[in-house]
Formats: C-alpha cells, structure tokens, sequence
C-alpha cells in the first residue's frame, strides 16, 4: 500500500493493518480463550501481559505530552495501568507483582514501545492506537466474554482494563481519535514509516498470543 494524498490518514492506518487485525482476532489463543476453553489462569496470564505493555505505553505518555506530533493523543481518561493493576490484584492476589513475568515476546513488545517512547514520537503514536483505538473497539467484545466465562461483575475488578469510565461515548471518542490521525504533522514518508510501525506492532502482538498459545495448549 502506498500513501496516497487524498486517503485520510485514519483510513491509510486502518486498511494497511486489516489483514494482521483479521490474523490476531482469530490467533489460536484469543479463539480458544474467548471461546471459553481456556481457564482464567489463562485470561489472568494474558492480563499479566498487558500490564508489561501498558506500563510501557503509559510510562512513556508523561515526557510526549507536549510532543507536537504525539501529545495530542495523549489523554488521561486513556490510561489503564492503573485499572490493569487492579484487575491484577483480584486475578492473582495482592502479591501479584512477585510472580508477574514477560515472555520473551512481551518483553520485547514492551522495550520497542519504549524506545519509541523515548526516539520517534510518531513512532510511538502507532503504538498508542494500535492499542487504544483496538481497546475501545474489539476489546468490549472480550470483555463481555470474559465476564460470562469466568464470572465476573459487569465492569468490575478482573475486567476494569475494558472499562473507559472517562469516555462517555465511545464511537465519538475514536471519531475524534481518527480526526488527530488525520491531522497528524508528518509528511508522507513518515506517514507510511507510521503505517509500518502500526504493522510491526500487530505482529508484536501476534507473537505474544503465539507464545500464550504455547504455554496453555488446548490439548494439555
Ligand atoms: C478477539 C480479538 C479482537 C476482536 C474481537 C476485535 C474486534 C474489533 C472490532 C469489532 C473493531 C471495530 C472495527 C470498527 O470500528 O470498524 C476493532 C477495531 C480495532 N482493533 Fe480489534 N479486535 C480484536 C483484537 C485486536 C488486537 C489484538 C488488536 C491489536 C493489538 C486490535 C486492534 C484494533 C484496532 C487498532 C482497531 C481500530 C481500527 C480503526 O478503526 O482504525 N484488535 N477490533
């Protein structure tokens, strides 16, 4: 796909990552765990996982937050290490951060988000909607699932991380969000270098559901 000057910048990023969008929601992990034949020592893993990403994301957010290309989606009502670590807490038990480890992959889908972080702020705006946008998209089907599956309160502790409580409204929340994709100060080149971190990080997140799969093998 190249980038053309006419696409709107939001539809570039989306049609480049469909393919890969279509590859992670039908990884043999995520159609195993949300298809209810996964326990939630499973979905407590995959938790675990996010909280390494987001700690990335969010740590990184303060020092962007006056970044021209990347501060402006850069928003509070965003942030979910906090719910992440709540979540945590009533899978795992108040000591959860003892035992919390990356996988190899995570680990390095959380050190590229770093180093975005701190290099290429366009870099890490992939990233940011890799994430956030899917959170607020996809990420309501999962917690719906979650819920019925493993017998959570609706919205409560063990699912807080797909509860946006600062976002009333969520499809005019990523109207918005698309509107500052297409207003994003960068010329085409680094549009399309945007639109290749965008990929990067799909398969990032592939690799991590791969290595889940791996570790909570259906016919164990
Ligand atoms: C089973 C897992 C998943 C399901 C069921 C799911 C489902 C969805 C749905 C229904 C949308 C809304 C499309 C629209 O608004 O037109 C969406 C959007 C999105 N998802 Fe997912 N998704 C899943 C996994 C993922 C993963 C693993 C990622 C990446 C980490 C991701 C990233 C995104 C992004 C970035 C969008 C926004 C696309 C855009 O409008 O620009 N999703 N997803």
């Amino acid at each position: 796909m190249t980038t053309s000057a006419t696409t709107p910048f939001s539809t570039l990023i989306r049609t480049a990552s469909h393919e890969q969008h279509t590859e992670a929601e039908t990884s043999t992990f995520m159609g195993d765990l949300l298809g209810g034949r996964l326990g939630v020592d499973a979905y407590a893993r995959y938790t675990e996982q996010l909280w390494f990403v987001y700690r990335a994301l969010e740590e990184g957010a303060a020092a962007l937050a006056a970044d021209p290309v990347a501060g402006p989606f850069i928003q509070p009502e965003l942030m979910r290490t906090a719910e992440l670590e709540r979540d945590l807490a009533h899978l795992r038990g108040a000591d959860w951060r003892r035992t919390a480890t990356p996988l190899p992959a995570t680990a390095a889908y959380a050190e590229r988000v770093a180093d975005c972080a701190r290099t290429w702020p366009a870099g890490y705006v992939a990233h940011h909607y890799t994430r956030y946008l899917g959170d607020l998209s996809g990420g309501q089907i999962i917690r719906d699932k979650a819920e019925r599956t493993w017998g959570f309160a609706r919205k409560g502790d063990g699912v807080r991380f797909y509860v946006f409580d600062g976002i009333g409204n969520p499809a005019a929340f990523k109207r918005s969000y698309r509107e500052r994709l297409d207003g994003l100060g960068v010329d085409d080149l680094e549009k399309q270098r945007v639109v290749d971190e965008c990929k990067r990080a799909f398969g990032l997140n592939t690799a991590v559901f791969r290595e889940l799969g791996e570790e909570f093998p259906l016919s164990a």
